[in-house]
């Protein structure tokens, strides 16, 4: 029987990723997005495959569709983006995450949520295990995002326990690759960006604080292997590269792989600037035979022949 697939969040970045995977899975895939921060363009090329299904519907309300999984994705993910309208930003965790729950409940689909490390906040433990509780401030300016993933935790659990629902919980770490948003803020798409546009790129501090991103495929690969565990184990489950390297190493990776005669220039670290965040993946690692596969070198190429082509329009 073909399985029939709702992706919520479909057109964004990792979403249409996953629709892709999906359809090579020769799933019925049913990609619903209100394109806030994803665009027709990330899924135009699934647009003429007969399994593919494209629906513009905001998941702070109700939806009656028929499905046997359900990937929740729908949320903004970077801080400029989710902060732009933090109301909807919690609106779109919360009441997005009881109407795709509800939907679940009414057709028995399992479910998966793409939560994410921001649920640990500012970690007091490195590297980040699923066991420790986070350390999140309620009130603050990231706290629409942060709180209002946590809270869909919450009511994932919830769902479990109070009505028996099939549930899966996977918390991201940052990832990135081809159809990031090139204004989102993130130190990937900026770096390159800069280099392309032959701007200087930006590196504060002295560029020796460490980062560690995945690449796109490889988070998609742990997601779809979630979803495929025996029911019962339900998460929460950390995806993300713990391999780390420094904000400097980055920057002079772009340069070489852009040609680019971009200068580094540097300015004073922020201070909010975020301490440490880096993934423990062992239970991933056990459960899912998942660990990341792609080097940094590898998917920067990727991403920087996706930016080349974008900017070129
Ligand atoms: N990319 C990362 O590094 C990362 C890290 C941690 C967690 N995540 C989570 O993964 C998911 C996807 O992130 P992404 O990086 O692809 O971001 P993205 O912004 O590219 O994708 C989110 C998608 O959700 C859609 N959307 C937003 N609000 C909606 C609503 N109310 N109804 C319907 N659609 C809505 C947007 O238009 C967009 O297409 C998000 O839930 C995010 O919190 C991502």
């Amino acid at each position: 029987m073909t399985q029939r697939v709702l992706v919520t969040g479909g057109a964004g970045f990792l979403g249409s990723h996953l629709c892709e995977r999906l359809l090579a899975e020769d799933c019925d895939v049913l990609c619903v997005d209100n394109f806030y921060t994803g665009t027709k363009r990330n899924v135009v090329h699934l647009a003429s495959k007969p399994m593919f299904e494209l629906m513009r519907h905001d998941i702070t309300f109700p939806l009656y569709v028929e499905c046997d999984r359900i990937y929740n994705l729908a949320c903004p993910a970077s801080p400029i983006h989710y902060q732009f309208d933090p109301v909807q930003t919690t609106k779109t965790s919360v009441h997005g995450a009881i109407n795709m729950l509800g939907l679940a409940k009414r057709t028995r689909a399992r479910i998966l949520q793409a939560s994410t490390s921001e649920v640990y906040g500012d970690p007091e433990v490195h590297p980040q295990t699923e066991d420790y509780w986070g350390r999140v401030n309620p009130i603050g300016p990231r706290s629409c995002y942060d709180e209002g993933k946590r809270c869909a935790e919450t009511l994932f659990f919830d769902y479990q326990r109070q009505h028996g629902l099939d549930i899966k919980v996977v918390r991201i770490f940052n990832t990135y690759g081809p159809r990031m948003l090139p204004n989102d803020g993130r130190v990937v798409s900026n770096f390159i960006v800069q280099a392309l546009r032959g701007e200087p790129i930006t590196l504060y501090g002295d560029g020796a604080q460490t980062r560690s991103f995945c690449y796109v495929d490889d988070l998609i690969d742990g997601m779809v292997r979630m979803m495929n565990t025996p029911q019962g184990f339900y998460g929460p489950l950390n995806l993300g590269n713990p391999v780390e390297f420094t904000i400097r190493e980055l920057a002079e990776k772009v340069l070489s792989l852009t040609g680019s005669k971009s200068r580094i220039e540097r300015k004073p670290l922020p201070q909010d600037d975020p301490r440490q965040r880096q993934p423990d993946i062992a239970l991933a690692k056990g459960k899912l035979d998942w660990q990341p596969k792609v080097a940094l070198e590898d998917g920067l190429k990727e991403t920087v022949r996706y930016f080349r082509e974008l900017l070129a329009q």
